[in-house]
């Protein structure tokens, strides 16, 4: 049932093709979402990929495989900070010292100076085909800034819910309807961090962005990625 956005395609491996067909990450947003004009990137930072390598300057509905660079990434010149680099920083690793997964699940990614804007974080995998969620947690200690969880089946529904907790408190949530995860399918999720929120694409397509909360950026100094998902790749460079 290819209904737009496929609100009650809650359970896993009913089928549901890629809903959305917006062209490339940021390249244009849904109403409300924010403005973010592919063609704000290139030529806007230095050192940045030639813009043949925005999906924005692709045709609508192109989507690169998971495995395409949507944006300057590991592959990039320049180093990664607070990250191994070089073919040799990973025991069978590609050229550009991207670790060749699995990755084990929980995965834990150390920030050691915190998040800043323009940083991009890229976590690639595989959803598994009876899922119920997936959860990413921008950390500060115990607390969580950024709390990105799609849920596969809440009331026979598929949600992503956001939010932050602070000593031990929810907030208040943020909710998507919009479902870009298919059970069983392969995903990339990017997160740019940016000065007022986290910008969150999917499979090359914007998703949300969520404002910050916890506003020292400096002191988010981890990414637990959890859920029932196979992890092939976590990955952080600077745009
Ligand atoms: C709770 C759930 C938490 C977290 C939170 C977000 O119901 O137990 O894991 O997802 O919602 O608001």
């Amino acid at each position: 049932m290819a209904d737009g956005f496929s609100l009650n395609d809650a359970v896993c491996g009913s089928g549901n093709p890629n809903p959305q067909g917006w062209p490339g990450p940021w390249g244009n947003p849904p109403a409300g979402a924010g403005g973010y004009p592919g063609a704000a990137y290139p030529g806007t930072y230095p050192g940045q990929a030639p813009p043949a390598a925005y999906p924005g300057q692709a045709p609508p509905g192109a989507y690169p495989s998971p495995t395409a660079p949507a944006y300057p990434g590991p592959n990039a010149p320049g180093p990664i900070p607070g990250q191994p680099s070089g073919p040799a920083a990973y025991p069978g690793a590609g050229p550009a010292g991207v670790p060749a997964g699995p990755l084990t699940v929980p995965h834990e990614m150390a920030f050691p100076g915190g998040v800043m804007p323009r940083m991009l974080i890229t976590i690639m995998g595989t959803i598994k085909p009876d899922a119920k969620k997936l959860v990413l947690d921008f950390k500060r200690g115990n607390d969580v800034a950024f709390h990105f969880n799609p849920r596969f089946n809440e009331n026979n529904r598929r949600v992503i819910v956001c939010n932050s907790n602070l000593n031990n408190n929810w907030g208040q949530e943020e909710r998507q309807m919009i479902f870009p995860f298919e059970c069983g399918k392969p995903f990339k999720i990017q997160v740019l961090v940016e000065s007022d929120h986290f910008k969150v694409a999917v499979n090359d397509a914007h998703l949300l962005q969520y404002n910050h909360r916890m506003k020292n950026l400096r002191e988010i100094n981890a990414l637990a990625v959890s859920g029932d998902i196979s992890l092939n790749s976590v990955t952080h460079t600077m745009i």
